[in-house]
Order: structure tokens, then C-alpha cells, then sequence
């Protein structure tokens, strides 16, 4: 036994003692360059002219290399469009243009300044409404729809219309976006890199330089974090280490400054969304028409999928009869945006709890008993927009427990009484719920494979295309090697991910890599284990292990596995899109000091259910990690453009992540116990990304509060609610009424 159990982090010590091994902690080898990246001084334009003559007499300058450089300069894990350098046309600001390969990374500076790029302004499109009045999109997807929406709208005796953005978000992970190439022989190249997706990575250099797959080994040790911002856009900072390196024949590294890093990678997807809504005097929905704009920036990247994952994720854990969700995803002269932990979940589930709280406020009930209401059934009212049955549903018990531990009742009458004394401060509270979709929604993406060997000495290495970024995918990984084996963790190592060991690997994403990657490993391993098994069951593990070995039977195995049963159809918009939901509920209570419009977290309380957890501490923390990071995100994570569209907000001075003092004085995370989750290896769930979207109930509390002031009215709260979008929203209401 040691699934189920709480065996520390892998590199739990190792962190904590700074001794793990970072990109840009490789030690610097023999001939190794350093490559810097010069990026565009505007958003759109044409290169017309680039003088780099003084820049290449500078004595620690060995190249500078443009797009035409590159084999093959486009790129893109959906639509091949992107230029891995721009030329000759720049679409967004701080667009990488140039690399300069330098002996020392200390000359980047000096040499940056002797290079004169000559551009030529093309008119912008910067917002989400003018992509739409020039209707430029990079992606229009099939609608889902579900009843009849129009006729049962007209006759709804209650109608809310509404406009609502939310805003993007930076990543943000510790380590930035960093490799190294090293050339092998025969034009062979090795990259080590911060990747949620060495495949890509591996795909992407043999492209651009126009190398065989065979050609090209991408290894990834760990990451500083991705939380999806290393999904897609690792790969291009890997293929200028790999230009550089295949052009000097010297190792090459790329690391990036935490400012370069924000300024030129994509963030989170900012949401546009239209709506109206009909519902009955109880709060019932009766029929919802949305249309979702995103802003994908420059280029497609994973905005198509994005925008599908919020349209999926639209409905959250309520039940919604009739139904239209119209999306498009906008081109926009910003920086590409892309794959950011919930995955566009979060901006979709955000309309249908922003549309909770506003039929509350405006039928004056609490927000608890209309959620309540419309949750999904169990035996009825329980099928999505998207025609997917909610199987094994756990909401409505999630709602309820979640009332009675948190003291939901109770509290609400203390805030009542604590808002009518007027102490120019106001509290709200808010219960929302997450109902995420386990499985890529690209179909092909649901496979992994894995490699378990197990040595002589009875030490097993167990390799897969799952990467290590802080989630702790490789503990769960040997927990599973550990438990079909019956010894102990400490037996097995999980080896870096390499693409020389396993082949064709989707990104370590979507939630699932514990999932794929687990269940591929817990057939290689039992394999292994069933051969064992032939010789007797009387002798210990060392010398079952030593008696294969002389009777020459096998202790290395392989396995594939892929997720069965899923049939989505994107034509019609229906279908069987995932293979089992991770569900949980999250009750939070804020103040606002109404003279400044700061917000405070009060009090948190979560109840998830994870089925059998494989390990409950690795899972409580990525809990609490994510509702953390989503609370930035609809709270103070404001990104901020000037004019001329420089991001403002490009450092950690500027742009406010939550901090040690942010952290919530109460903060209760509970698991329900579920073992009939039978479709996912040893009956666990998914939990990277779900517990992020509980993060809304922050922002579905502030609006709660505020609406304290404004009885009856609907509160037109945007994402983030900065202190400065609050306090507006108190001087403009108070002069409305
Ligand atoms: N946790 C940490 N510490 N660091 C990360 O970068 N990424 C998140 C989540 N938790 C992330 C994290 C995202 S976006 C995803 S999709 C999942 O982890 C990926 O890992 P998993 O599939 O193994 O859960
Ligand atoms: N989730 C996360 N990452 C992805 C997905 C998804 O559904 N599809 C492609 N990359
Ligand atoms: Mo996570 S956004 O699927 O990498």
C-alpha cells in the first residue's frame, strides 16, 4: 500500500534546500554561448530595415540570426502561422525579432543598443471590440446548442441582459521560460528545457532546422512551474537555443529576465461576454443565449481549444433547459495568449455565477438557494449543453454539506447584522461550485505511454511523458509503480522526461497527467508483476527480483494506454467530451472597506470530491494553490498596457500576485469520500486545475457585498475587482440611486 498514502513531494528537500536543479542551474560547459533575444518597438508594423553592423564588431558578438535563418520560421501547435522570428511583418509589441549570441550574458545590454531596427507602423487592433467590429477572428466554433432558447426567452416572466470582461493573467512561474541545446554528433541535437511538452519541443527544433524527429532529444528534468504558460510557448525559446547551438556547433542557452518573460510569452485569455438570461419568480433558468469573445492575440496558439473548454465549462454545476453558446476567438495586435491552468474554463464558468449572483440580488433571495435550485439532478435535469450526461454526481450533496460545515446559515444572519451597523465596511459571502471536465478535448491527446524497469538490485526507474512542474505527478507516478509492486517509494526512482524513452507524448495538461501517465504505468508494471508472480509469492521482493534476473525473465516493461469512451462531435456540438468530472464547492467571505474599496478574504471553506485520492497532502496543496491563483486572478492581477500597447504591469513591483498577507485567516479544504469513480486509475480525479474555478466564489462575494449598498440592483462587476474598479462602482452607484 502507498497509493492513498501522504508520501512528501519528490523534490519536497530538495526545493526547500535549494538544491534542485533549474535550466539555468546546468552548469555553464566548454564553447557555450549565451542567446539574447531583441524584441519589436511596436505592436504592428513591417521590418523595413535592420543595421547591425556596430552590433556584430562587438568583441563578445559570435551571430546574430533573423527568421530566414530558421529552416522553416512559422510555428503553432493548432495552425502553423507563428514566426519564430518576425519577418517581415511584427504583430505584437516585444515580439522576439532577432537573437544575438553572446559569450557573456552581462554584453546583452551594450550590445542591444548598437542594433537600429527600422519599422514601419501598420494600424493596431488592440480590444476585444474592435477585432469584432473588423471581424477579425482566428477562430469562429460550432455553437452548442440545447432546447428552444428563443421562444422559451420571450416567455420567461424575468429577463436579465448583460456585458461583462474579464481581464488576462500573467503566469507568473518562478523559473522562466529557459533551455539549452547541446550538439551531438551528426547534426544530432539534445535540448534540455522548462516544457510541459517535450514532444513539441522535440517537433518544433526538427522543423525549424529542418532535422528528423530522430534527430532531436528533448529532455525535461523539472519545471519552476508552467501552469500551462510552458503548454505551447516553451517550444519556441528551445528552437533559438537549438538555432544557435546547430549554427556556432557550440552548446547554446536561453534564459529570459522575468521582465522579458512577461512581456513577450501569452497569458491568460481576457473574455468579452454578451448575454441574456430567463428565469422564473424562484430563480429556476429557464433559457440563456451567450455569445463569448476571446482575445487570442497574434497568433491561433491553443486559443481555438481554449475557447471550446470555456464554451464546456459555461453551464458550471447548473442545469440549463435551453441553451445557446455562440464563440469566437479574436485576432488581436497583443501577445499570442494561451493554455492557463482551467484552460478558459474559469472565464465560461464565470458567466453563469456572475448570472447566479445578479438573479439573486434582483429577485432579493440569497444567491445559496438559487445555486441550490438550478443545481444539476441526479436522476433528472442532469444533461449539459453539449448533450454529455452528469454521470455520478456529486454536486447536490457538495452544495449541501458545504452549507452545514461552513455554517453557511449562521453566518449569513452575522453578516446581515454586521452590514446594517454602518462601519464603512461591508461583507459579503458567496457559495459557487466547479464541475471540470476530465480529458483533453482534443480527442488524439488522451494517450500516454510508459517504460518501467526494474534493475537487478530490486530498484525500480519508471519513465513517462508526464513533467514535473511542482504538481507532483512523479510522486503519485511511483506510489503506483510502488503499490502493484508492494515495496516501498523509496525503491523507485521517476527519471527525467525524455522523448528518447517515450515517444509521441501529449503535453502534461489538461489536468490529466497523473491520470494517462499513471494508468499507462500501472499496466507496464503489472505486466511485470504478473511475470514475478510465476515464480512464487514466498520470497521477498530482492530475491524475486535477483531469481528473474538468472531465469532470464524480462524486467523491463512498456505500455500504452488511452482514455476509452470518448465521442465528442465538434460539427454538432455533442457528444461524450469528457470522461468523468471532478466536482467540489467553495463558500468564501469578503469585506470591503468602502472608503477605499479594498477587498479582504475573511474566510474560506472548500469541500471537494477527488474520488480515492492517490495522495491527499500533494492534492490539498495543489487545493489550495490553485483557489490562491485564481484569487489573484479576480481580485488584483490587473494587466496594464500604455498606448502604444507596452505592458506596464511587467514585473512583480507592478503586477500583484497574492502575497503571505493575502492568504485567507481561515481556510478549511475538505475531501468527500467517493471510491466509484471506477473509470480513472485506482478510482482517483483529476485536481490541477478544478480548484482553480472555485477562485470565483472571491469575486462572486465582492459583488455580493457591494450589491449590500444597492438592494435590488444588479451590480456590474467586472474581473479583477481591483480596490479601484470597487470603489468606482461605489461613487457611480451611489449617485445612480
Ligand atoms: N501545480 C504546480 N505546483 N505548478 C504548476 O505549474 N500547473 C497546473 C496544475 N498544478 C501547475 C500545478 C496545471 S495548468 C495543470 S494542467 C496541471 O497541474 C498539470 O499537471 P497534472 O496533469 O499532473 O495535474
Ligand atoms: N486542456 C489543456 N490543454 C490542452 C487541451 C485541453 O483540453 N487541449 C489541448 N491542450
Ligand atoms: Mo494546464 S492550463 O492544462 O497546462
Amino acid at each position: 500500500m502507498s497509493v492513498g498514502e501522504n508520501i512528501p513531494h519528490d523534490s519536497a528537500v530538495s526545493h526547500a534546500t535549494g538544491k534542485s536543479v533549474f535550466i539555468d542551474d546546468r552548469p555553464e560547459v566548454h564553447g557555450e554561448v549565451f542567446v539574447g533575444i531583441v524584441t519589436s518597438s511596436v505592436a504592428h508594423g513591417k521590418i523595413k530595415k535592420i543595421d547591425m553592423k556596430e552590433a556584430l564588431h562587438h568583441p563578445d558578438v559570435l551571430g546574430i540570426f533573423r527568421g530566414r535563418d530558421f529552416h522553416k520560421n512559422t510555428w503553432g501547435t493548432i495552425v502553423e502561422e507563428q514566426p519564430l522570428l518576425a519577418d517581415p511583418i511584427v504583430s505584437y509589441m516585444d515580439e522576439p525579432i532577432l537573437l544575438i549570441a553572446v559569450n557573456d550574458r552581462k554584453s546583452l545590454s551594450t550590445v542591444r543598443k548598437l542594433i537600429k531596427i527600422d519599422i514601419e507602423e501598420i494600424p493596431s487592433i488592440f480590444t476585444i471590440d474592435e477585432a469584432v467590429a473588423a471581424q477579425k477572428f482566428i477562430h469562429a466554433a460550432n455553437p452548442f446548442v440545447q432546447g428552444n432558447v428563443e421562444e422559451n426567452l420571450k416567455r420567461s416572466p424575468h429577463r436579465l441582459k448583460g456585458v461583462f470582461e474579464c481581464g488576462g493573467q500573467e503566469h507568473f512561474y518562478l523559473e522562466n521560460q529557459a533551455s539549452v541545446a547541446y550538439p551531438l554528433e551528426n547534426g544530432q541535437l539534445e535540448i534540455h528545457s522548462s516544457s510541459q511538452h517535450p514532444t513539441e519541443t522535440q517537433h518544433l527544433v526538427a522543423h525549424a532546422l529542418g532535422l528528423r524527429y530522430c534527430d532531436v532529444v528533448s529532455i525535461v528534468k523539472r519545471l519552476g512551474g508552467g501552469f500551462g504558460g510552458k503548454e505551447s510557448q516553451a517550444a519556441p525559446f528551445a528552437a533559438y537555443a537549438a538555432l544557435v547551438a546547430s549554427k556556432l556547433r557550440r552548446p547554446a542557452r536561453c534564459v529570459l529576465s522575468k521582465d522579458e518573460d512577461m512581456k513577450i510569452t501569452g497569458k491568460r485569455h481576457p473574455f468579452k461576454i454578451h448575454y441574456e438570461i430567463g428565469f422564473d419568480d424562484a430563480g429556476l433558468l429557464i433559457a440563456l443565449r451567450v455569445q463569448l469573445y476571446s482575445d487570442g492575440g497574434a497568433y491561433t496558439d491553443l486559443s481555438p481549444s481554449i475557447l471550446e473548454r470555456a464554451m464546456f465549462h459555461l453551464d458550471g454545476a447548473y442545469y440549463i433547459p435551453n441553451i445557446e453558446i455562440k464563440a469566437a476567438a479574436c485576432r488581436t495586435n497583443n501577445h499570442s495568449n494561451t493554455a492557463f491552468r482551467g484552460f478558459g474554463a474559469p472565464q465560461g464558468n464565470m458567466v453563469i455565477e456572475s448570472i447566479m449572483e445578479d438573479i439573486a440580488v434582483y429577485l432579493k433571495k440569497d444567491s445559496f438557494s438559487v445555486r441550490r435550485a438550478n443545481c444539476y439532478g441526479i436522476k433528472e435535469r442532469n444533461v449539459t449543453p453539449y448533450g454529455q450526461w452528469v454521470e455520478n454526481n456529486q454536486l447536490p450533496f457538495l452544495f449541501d454539506e458545504l452549507y452545514k460545515i461552513s455554517a453557511y446559515e449562521k453566518r449569513s444572519q452575522e453578516i446581515k447584522d454586521f452590514n446594517l451597523e454602518y462601519s464603512g465596511k461591508v461583507r459579503g459571502i458567496s457559495m459557487t461550485a466547479t464541475k471540470f471536465g476530465i480529458a483533453f478535448t482534443a480527442r488524439f491527446l488522451n494517450q500516454a505511454n510508459a517504460l518501467v524497469n526494474v534493475h537487478a538490485d530490486g530498484t525500480v526507474q519508471v519513465s513517462t511523458g508526464a513533467t514535473e512542474m511542482g504538481q507532483g505527478v512523479n510522486t503519485k507516478l511511483a506510489q503506483i509503480v510502488a503499490d502493484t509492486f508492494g515495496i516501498s517509494t523509496e525503491l523507485v526512482r521517476v527519471m527525467p522526461t525524455s522523448t528518447e524513452k517515450n515517444h509521441n507524448t501529449s503535453p502534461t495538461a489538461a489536468s490529466s497527467g497523473a491520470d494517462l501517465n499513471g494508468a499507462a504505468v500501472l499496466e507496464a508494471a503489472t505486466k511485470i508483476k504478473q511475470r514475478l508472480l510465476s515464480l512464487g509469492t514466498t520470497l521477498s521482493w530482492t530475491d524475486v527480483v535477483k531469481k528473474a534476473y538468472f531465469e532470464r525473465i524480462s524486467l523491463g516493461e512498456y505500455a500504452h494506454f488511452k482514455t476509452p469512451g470518448l465521442d465528442f462531435d465538434k460539427e454538432i456540438g455533442k457528444g461524450r467530451a469528457f470522461n468523468y468530472f471532478t466536482m467540489g464547492t467553495a463558500v468564501t467571505e469578503v469585506e470591503i472597506d468602502e472608503y477605499t474599496g479594498q477587498s479582504k478574504v475573511l474566510r474560506v471553506d472548500i469541500l471537494m470530491d477527488l474520488g480515492r485520492s492517490i495522495n491527499p497532502g500533494i492534492d490539498r496543496g495543489q487545493v489550495i494553490g490553485a483557489f490562491a491563483q485564481a484569487m489573484g486572478w479576480v481580485t488584483t492581477e490587473k494587466l496594464v498596457y500604455d498606448k502604444a500597447r507596452h505592458l506596464l504591469s511587467h514585473s512583480p513591483t507592478t503586477y500583484k500576485i497574492p502575497s503571505l498577507q493575502d492568504t485567507p485567516p481561515i481556510l478549511n479544504v475538505s475531501f468527500i469520500e467517493n471510491h466509484t469513480n471506477t473509470v480513472n486509475v485506482h478510482a482517483s480525479k483529476a485536481v490541477g486545475e478544478p480548484p482553480f474555478v472555485l477562485g470565483l466564489s472571491v469575486w462572486t462575494a465582492i459583488k455580493r457585498a457591494i450589491g449590500v449598498r444597492f438592494a435590488g440592483k444588479v451590480i456590474p462587476l467586472q474581473s479583477p475587482a481591483t480596490g479601484e474598479q470597487i470603489l468606482g462602482l461605489f461613487k457611480k452607484m451611489s449617485k445612480e440611486t
